[in-house]
């Protein structure tokens, strides 16, 4: 048992606007953390799955399960907290108590839901060189530096990568990055900019386009379409 999957779903989906925490939304059967610890307990070198939920909302994870098929194990759902630095956090000490021999950690985002196993997978490869790795897609709008309403520069289009999930760590690099941060008071969006921070070098590897993140109330009905149909692909 030397690698876990932490699937991150206790945000409270601000953005979404649904009255509820995303991760925790039904689309296509099952809800959006259901869809990702499901794929990703499918990928190859993942031997856990660990679901982060919100905060009095364990009792979710007795579905999946009821109907988990694995291969890799599914380990006991724990609470997230109030930042997603902080989610990652509980996540990592609940797999480290758990699986004593753990090196490696994926860290995934529930509500990109459309993640197919061989996303963990391309992550892990990529990982290996130098212990970190971050998939990125290339931004479709041009991207400005803004002060206030004035903008500062312009960014260089293909010098730019948007960040997606699984992002992949070896164990004891995630949790030095989160031990700086809270040291430090910092709080990123995403783990690769902890890492960042330590100097250690994250590799970059092309994420896939259809990897994309259930944000806006839009995108549920483009997600339960693109999950009813089984669309993986692009
Ligand atoms: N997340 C988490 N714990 C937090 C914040 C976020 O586990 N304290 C998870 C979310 O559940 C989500 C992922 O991190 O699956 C990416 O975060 P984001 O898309 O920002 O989700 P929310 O924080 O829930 O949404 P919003 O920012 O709109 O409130
Ligand atoms: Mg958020």
């Amino acid at each position: 048992m030397r690698t876990v999957a932490l699937i991150l779903a206790a945000g409270r989906g601000e953005r979404l606007g649904a009255g509820q925490p995303k991760g925790l939304i039904a689309l296509a059967g099952r809800s959006l953390f259901e869809w990702s610890a499901a794929a990703l307990g499918q990928a190859a070198g993942v031997d856990a799955v660990l679901p982060v939920l919100p905060a009095g909302c364990l009792a979710a994870a007795q579905a999946l399960d009821r109907v988990w098929t694995g291969p890799a194990r599914l380990l006991e759902a724990v609470e997230g907290g109030a930042r997603r630095q902080d989610s990652v956090e509980h996540g990592l000490a609940a797999a480290r108590g758990r699986l004593p021999e753990l090196s490696w950690v994926l860290v995934h985002d529930a509500a990109r839901c459309l993640v197919a196993p061989r996303d963990a997978e391309a992550a892990l490869a990529a990982a290996r060189a130098t212990g970190a790795a971050l998939p990125v897609v290339p931004p479709a709008d041009t991207v400005k530096l803004l002060d206030g309403d004035r903008v500062r520069r312009t960014l260089e289009r293909d010098q730019l990568g948007l960040a997606l999930t699984p992002q992949a760590f070896r164990a004891e690099i995630l949790a030095e990055a989160l031990d700086k941060a809270r040291r430090d008071g910092f709080t990123g969006t995403d783990c690769a900019s902890l890492v960042e921070r330590l100097g250690v070098e994250v590799r970059v590897f092309p994420g896939r386009p259809g990897n994309w993140k259930v944000t806006h109330a839009a995108d549920l009905e483009r997600a339960a379409a693109a999950l009813a149909g089984g669309g993986r692909g692009a």
